[in-house]
């Protein structure tokens, strides 16, 4: 099958990707250090008796608050909601915790929503590379966690996440991250390794999914609670980053409809790649649902693989496939030819909002 790009030729593969994707990828573990350095060094403390905690954010920006979510549903005891909008849900009041996050800080979704959240009272903390929110925040006497720009929003997510951790153990609403956090930045150290662009098809796990990918439809199949906003991540990365489409699911929930819908049109199921995110969290019948999931439909799709988080602890196999699919997306977008960085669409749409009048 032709590519445009050979995935084993260093030169090709740094013409493909003038903007340095790759570059950008193999230093998420430097990234994460720096981005707790810079959470630990904010003080944050409010007198507020918290309810419940509300990310707020869009794209690259909101991911992280859905990574907090369900990294919440073992640690955190408040209820944790992520906002993709301008407005903000209403039982949201002084005792709710308000993270807003945009890497650009100019985010216009995002900047309703913090206005919002300060006509309500809530507490706020921002976190952003600058732009509007970074300047809001300082006028507003808010604290601000500062990342660097320069980055994309969805290759900037150690920055993009792991202050939340931060912010949320500062006010006591998490406790003992540390390990944790340490165990899975040495993982995707040792991961970043493994599926660098200097490792070889042969033995690279991100090359050989990318080439299952290639001229097929990505469809995700995670878990709720434990791979659920991975899966979603994958499909995300697989948009942005390839600019090819793709789906996400999650079990068991897609055992109840999805997958009936796996008879017809043949021609099109054919060109379905499914994969499989598994970790050792996953509930055990869950596990054995993968199993009878994969009997069932083995013959109706194009392809089926699973892909195993590995790590020492579930903050890290959650990790360890982010980086996985990071990675896959980002040569996938180089077997098609495609610049991984530039997202022209957004871009355009941004700017074409931007002329419309404020409403
Ligand atoms: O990946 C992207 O570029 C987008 O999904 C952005 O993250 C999204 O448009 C929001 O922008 P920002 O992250 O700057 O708030």
């Amino acid at each position: 099958m032709h590519h445009e790009i050979n995935l084993d030729k260093l030169d090709q593969l740094k013409k493909g990707d003038p903007e340095n994707m790759l570059e950008a990828l193999s230093g998420l573990p430097t990234q994460c250090q720096d981005a707790m350095q810079r959470a630990r060094a904010v003080n944050i403390s409010f007198a507020a008796d918290f309810k419940n905690i509300l990310v707020t954010g869009l794209g690259g920006s909101a991911i992280g608050g859905d990574f907090l979510r369900v990294y919440g549903y073992r640690k955190c005891t408040l209820p944790i909601l992520v906002n993709r909008d301008y407005n903000l849900p209403s039982f949201v009041n002084e005792q709710t915790l308000v993270l807003a996050v945009s890497y650009s800080g100019n985010t216009e979704e995002t900047l309703s929503a913090y206005e919002e959240a300060k006509l309500k009272k809530a507490p706020i903390v921002a976190l952003t590379s600058g732009g509007q929110l970074a300047e809001r925040a300082k006028k507003d006497g808010i604290p601000l966690i500062l990342i660097p720009s320069g980055l994309q929003p969805r290759a900037a997510t150690g920055y993009l996440f792991l202050p939340l951790l931060v912010v949320l153990e500062k006010l006591s609403l998490l406790s003992d991250i540390a390990a944790e956090i340490e165990e899975t930045i040495a993982g995707l150290a040792d991961l970043s390794k493994a599926i660098s662009a200097q490792v070889p098809t042969e033995n690279n796990p991100a090359k050989q999914l990318a080439l299952r990918f290639y001229n097929k439809i990505p469809v995700i199949w995670g878990v709720a609670g434990t791979t659920e906003t991975v899966a979603m991540r994958w499909k995300g990365q697989i948009n942005e980053n390839s600019k090819a489409l793709a789906y996400f699911n999650v079990l068991p929930e897609l055992n109840h409809n999805e997958i009936v819908g796996t008879e017809v049109p043949e021609k099109f199921l054919r060109e379905l790649e499914v994969v499989f995110l598994r970790t050792e969290d996953d509930h055990p019948r869950v596990q054995k649902r993968f199993d009878i999931t994969k009997e069932i439909i083995g013959e109706r799709v194009g392809g089926i693989s699973e892909v195993w988080g590995d790590g020492k602890n579930p903050l890290a196999r959650m990790f360890a496939l982010t980086y996985l699919g990071d990675c896959t997306s980002a040569y996938l977008a180089l077997l098609y030819g495609i610049d991984p960085s530039p997202v022209k669409l957004i871009t355009l749409l941004k700017n074409k909002l931007a002329e419309l009048p404020e409403a």
